[in-house]
C-alpha cells in the first residue's frame, strides 16, 4: 500500500517511523511519504493561508498549494491520466465534520492501493479545492471522534496506524488481530500474565485450568459483559448471538450479579 500525507508540519508524522509501522515501511510493505505543503508555494513567505471571505475568526488554507501538492501525489494517476480501470486514490481529509472513523472503515481502507491524507490546519481548507479533488480522488472527509483537534496530523496518524496494522504481514502474529476490541463488534476480554497472584489479586482460576473450551466461553462472556456495561450502543448492532450469549445478556440487564463468576 502507498500512503501519502500532506501537512505543514511533516515532522509531526515522524512517530510513524517507530514500532510496527516503521518496520512495515523498512520491509517495503508500506510505501509512506510525507510532503510539506509549503514546498508547493512560490512566494517569499511560503504562504499557505489567508483570511476568510465573508469575515470571521481564523485563517483558511489557500486552494492552489493544496491543488499542486495533490497533483504531485497523483503523479500520472489523475482521473483520465492513470491506467484504464485503475482505482482512484482515496483522499482522506480529517475533519470533525466528517463521518466517524471506525474499525469497519479501517478494514475497508486496508485493502486500498493508495491512500492520501490531507492534514488541514487553521479553520480548514478552501472548499473549492476539496470539491475539485473529487474529480481525481475518491474523496472521504473523516472524523476520529466528536471533539476538535488543532489540525489533521494526529487524526491522520490514528487512521494510518489503525489501517496499516491490518495489512497482511504488518503484525507478526495475525492471530493477535482476532478477539480484539471492535474486531467483531465486541470489546476485548480482560488479560493477565505472570505472576498468578499479585498484591493479593489472583488471576481468574479458569485461566489456569488448561480447559480451552471453558476458557473460550469465559472470555466471550467477559467480552459480552464488558460491552453491555461500557458500550451498550454496540450491542444493538450485534449479529450471531447464541443461546448462552442471550441468556448472559438478559441476566446482565436484570442486574444479576451471579453472572460475573
Ligand atoms: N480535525 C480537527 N478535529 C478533528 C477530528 N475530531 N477528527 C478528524 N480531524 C479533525
Amino acid at each position: 500500500m502507498k500512503i501519502d500525507v500532506i501537512s505543514i508540519f511533516p515532522e509531526y508524522l515522524s512517530g510513524l517511523k517507530l514500532s510496527l509501522i516503521g518496520k512495515a515501511v523498512d520491509q517495503g510493505l508500506l510505501d509512506l511519504n510525507v510532503h510539506d505543503l509549503r514546498d508547493f508555494t512560490f512566494d517569499r513567505h511560503n504562504t499557505v493561508d489567508d483570511s476568510p471571505y465573508g469575515g470571521g475568526a481564523g485563517m483558511v488554507m489557500k486552494a492552489e498549494p493544496w491543488a499542486l501538492a495533490l497533483e504531485h501525489v497523483l503523479g500520472g494517476n489523475s482521473a483520465g491520466g492513470g491506467p484504464e480501470g485503475a482505482q482512484k486514490p482515496i483522499l482522506i481529509v480529517p475533519s470533525p465534520a466528517g463521518p466517524v472513523f471506525n474499525q469497519h472503515i479501517a478494514e475497508d481502507l486496508s485493502g486500498a492501493e493508495h491512500l492520501v491524507f490531507a492534514c488541514g490546519r487553521y479553520e480548514g481548507i478552501d472548499q473549492r479545492v476539496i470539491d475539485w479533488s473529487a474529480d481525481h480522488f475518491d474523496l472521504r472527509p473523516m472524523s476520529i471522534g466528536d471533539y476538535v483537534l488543532n489540525g489533521g496530523e494526529v487524526a491522520s496518524m490514528v487512521m494510518i496506524e489503525a489501517v496499516s496494522r491490518l495489512i497482511p504481514g504488518v503484525i507478526g502474529n495475525p492471530e493477535s488481530l482476532t478477539e480484539e476490541s471492535h474486531e467483531d463488534g465486541l470489546l476485548e476480554y480482560p488479560i493477565y500474565t505472570k505472576p498468578a497472584s499479585w498484591r493479593d489479586r489472583d488471576v481468574p482460576e479458569i485461566l489456569l485450568s488448561g480447559n480451552h473450551g471453558a476458557i473460550a466461553r469465559w472470555r466471550r462472556d467477559r467480552r459480552l459483559e464488558r460491552t453491555a456495561e461500557v458500550r451498550p450502543d454496540l450491542l444493538a448492532e450485534l449479529r450471531g448471538l447464541d443461546k448462552h450469549d442471550r441468556a448472559l445478556l438478559e441476566r446482565f440487564e436484570s442486574g444479576d450479579e451471579s453472572m460475573t463468576e
